[in-house]
Order: C-alpha cells, then structure tokens, then sequence
C-alpha cells in the first residue's frame, strides 16, 4: 500500500459545530486597534467573528459539537474508543483539553489526547483516526476542532487580532459501511519556520516570567507576510501528492475545503490548483480563522446546505503553525448529521 492510503474502509460518520452567539463585526473591533472594515475586508475577506464569553474555554465549546458529532453518527457516547482534540488554544497546557471533553460527553470508555499541529490539527487528527480506524485498533474516534482563539490573541496588535475567531467542529471516524470513505493523506512540516508563527513564552523554552508577561510574549505572535508566501505554495503542492498517491485527478474534486486563514491565500491557491472558485468554500468571511475547527466548520456547512452528495470527491486542506500542512482526500458519505 503506497503511503498516506488506508486499509480497512473508514468514513465519517458524523458532524457536529458550535459557535458561540456573541458576532464581532470589523467595525465593532476596539478602535485603539487602529484597523479598519475595508482594511479586514480586502486583505482577508473577514467581515466578522465570534467571541466566547469570559471564563469559556475550548472543551467548553468542543463538547456541543462534539454531541453533536456523536448525535450524527447515532453512536453512544461509551462506543468512543478515542477522543482527540486539536486545538492550538487548549484549555491548559496540561491536561490535555480532550480529557474533559470525553468525560463531559460521557465518553467513559475512550482514552484521550490533545493534538498540536497549528491550524493543521483537525487534518493530522483526522489523519491518526482514520489510521487507527482503518489498521483495526480502535473502532469509532472522536475528533474534536475546538478554538477559544480570542484568548490567547494580543488585543493590542492588529496584525493579528483582526483575524481569529472562536468555535468548534467534530466529526466521528469509524468503518465505512456503505458508499463514501476517506482515500488518503499528505501530511508535512518544516521546522525551520516554527518561530513564524507561536506562542513564545509559557512552554519549556521560554517558561513564563513577569518580563515574558509584560513583553507579551504569551500571546500569539505571527509574522504574516512569510506565512502567507509559505501557504499559497504549499496548498498546490499538498494537493498534488495526495491526488497523485490516489489516484485521482484535480477536475474530480467537487468541493475543495481549505483552511480559512485569508481568502486571498485560497483564491491564489485554488486558482494555482486549478480548482474552479464554485468549488471552494468558505466562511471566514462570518467567522475569521478558526483554526482547528475551520474546516470541520465548513465542511458541516456545505452538508446542511446541500452542497455535498454522497460519491462526491472531497478534497480537506489544513496548514498553519509548526510549519506544517495536511492534505486529506475523501468520498463524502451522504448525511451524517
Ligand atoms: O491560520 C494560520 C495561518 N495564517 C495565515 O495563513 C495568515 C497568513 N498571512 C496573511 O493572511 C496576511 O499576511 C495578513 C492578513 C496577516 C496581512 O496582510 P498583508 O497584505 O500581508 O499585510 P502586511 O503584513 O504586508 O502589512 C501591510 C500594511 C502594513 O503597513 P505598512 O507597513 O505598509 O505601512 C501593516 O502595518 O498593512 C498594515 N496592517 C494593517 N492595517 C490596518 C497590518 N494589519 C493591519 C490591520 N489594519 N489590521
């Protein structure tokens, strides 16, 4: 089997999302951040997000998608073998968010991780499911994108504040039983652009002092520009290799869902892939960069609005800190909400 393909047939068997209800329009965003909507709007796309209130955390928003999810697949909660959450603002750097989302939806009988891969997490996620799906060692896993972004922002640098927003996603992996399954994955990194975009202080590296507080070093900090040059290329790329290791071909793909960072990344990146803009979706323009939960946000979306039937040929798209990337090719299989 070459890599990045599966073995026993897995799909997803279910969808969940949760927003928080409080919406942030561009033109609501404290004016000390000196921005503008027209700035947001024609360098992002983003015309507004959502907030969490005070004293929510990620497992907090996780658990109703993640219900939700569950609710989709018609499974119980005790038939999760597996909860794994990927998110890059975790309820605490230890323990790992997934456990209190497990415990909260009564998972009892499932083991539980955090994934860290930058916005890239819910594909590497998807991508350790389906592997322990498909190899047999666990049978139904409950991926969680959750993101309480606005909490580890500096509300004082508009290069970034202007571009998160918080919300989750879940899906559940089991064996496929019918029409539809996940094809393959492309998964890289490159490490020598991790500090391009992190959280310098509060890990090993840079353990949180007074000083690293009042330099601000423990909020996310990004350098946009290399970001940005480092995304449209990688996209196209990715693509290709997990296009080419299944088989397929790039006018297969009835809908593309990449990571929604800034619609200029994805209109340059699907216009290089050469996938047609009706293909594509989005909703950062409503919701900012959610990280982890973007694409599980989007592809929900494109469900309940009918967009997806089943057989379609579903191309997932993450990238983001680390640097890393994930690619993930699938047949959709019809409703699972
Ligand atoms: O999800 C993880 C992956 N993240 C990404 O993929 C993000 C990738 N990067 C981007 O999306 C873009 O680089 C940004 C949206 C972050 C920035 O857009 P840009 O077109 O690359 O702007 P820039 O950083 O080159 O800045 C251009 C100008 C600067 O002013 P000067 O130096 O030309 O006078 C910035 O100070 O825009 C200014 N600027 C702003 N102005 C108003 C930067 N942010 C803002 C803002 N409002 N929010």
């Amino acid at each position: 089997m070459a890599p990045g393909m599966l073995g026993r047939p897995v799909t997803i068997s279910g969808l969940g999302t949760y927003l928080p209800a409080s919406e942030i329009a561009n033109a609501e965003l404290p004016a000390s951040l000196d921005t503008s909507d027209e700035w947001i709007t024609q360098r992002t796309g983003i015309r507004s997000r959502r907030v969490a209130p005070v004293g929510v955390s990620a497992s907090d928003l996780g658990v109703p998608a993640a219900r939700a999810a569950l609710s989709g697949a018609g499974l119980e909660p005790e038939k999760i073998d597996l909860v794994i959450c990927a998110t890059i603002s975790p309820d605490n750097l230890m323990p790992a968010t997934a456990a209190r989302i497990a415990h909260e939806v009564g998972a009892l009988n499932a083991g539980s991780c955090d994934l860290s891969a930058g916005c890239t997490g819910f594909v590497y996620a998807l991508a350790m499911a389906s592997g322990l799906v498909a190899s047999g060692l666990r049978e139904h896993v409950l991926v969680v994108g959750a993101e309480v972004i606005s909490r580890i922002l500096d509300w004082s640098d508009r290069g970034t504040a202007v571009l998160f927003g918080d919300g989750s996603g879940a899906v559940v992996v089991s064996p496929a039983d019918g029409a539809g399954r996940i094809l393959g994955f492309d998964l890289g990194s490159d490490g020598s652009g991790a500090d391009l975009l992190s959280i310098p202080a509060g890990g090993s590296r840079m353990p949180a002092t007074h000083e690293t507080v009042t330099a601000r070093q423990h909020y996310l900090h990004m350098n946009g520009r290399e970001v940005y040059r480092f995304a449209t290329r990688v996209i196209s790329e990715s693509a290709h290799r997990v296009l080419d290791r299944c088989g397929r071909a790039v006018d297969e793909i009835d809908l593309f869902v990449p990571h929604q960072a800034n619609l200029r990344i994805i209109e340059a990146a699907s216009a290089r892939l050469g996938v047609a803009p009706d293909r594509v979706c989005t909703n950062l323009q409503r919701y900012g960069n959610t990280s982890c939960a973007s694409i599980p946000l989007c592809l929900t979306e494109a469900e309940e609005s009918g967009r997806l039937k089943t057989g379609d040929l579903v191309l997932l798209m993450g990238f983001g800190a680390g640097l890393t990337w994930g690619a993930c090719l699938m047949e959709w299989s019809g409703s699972r909400r």
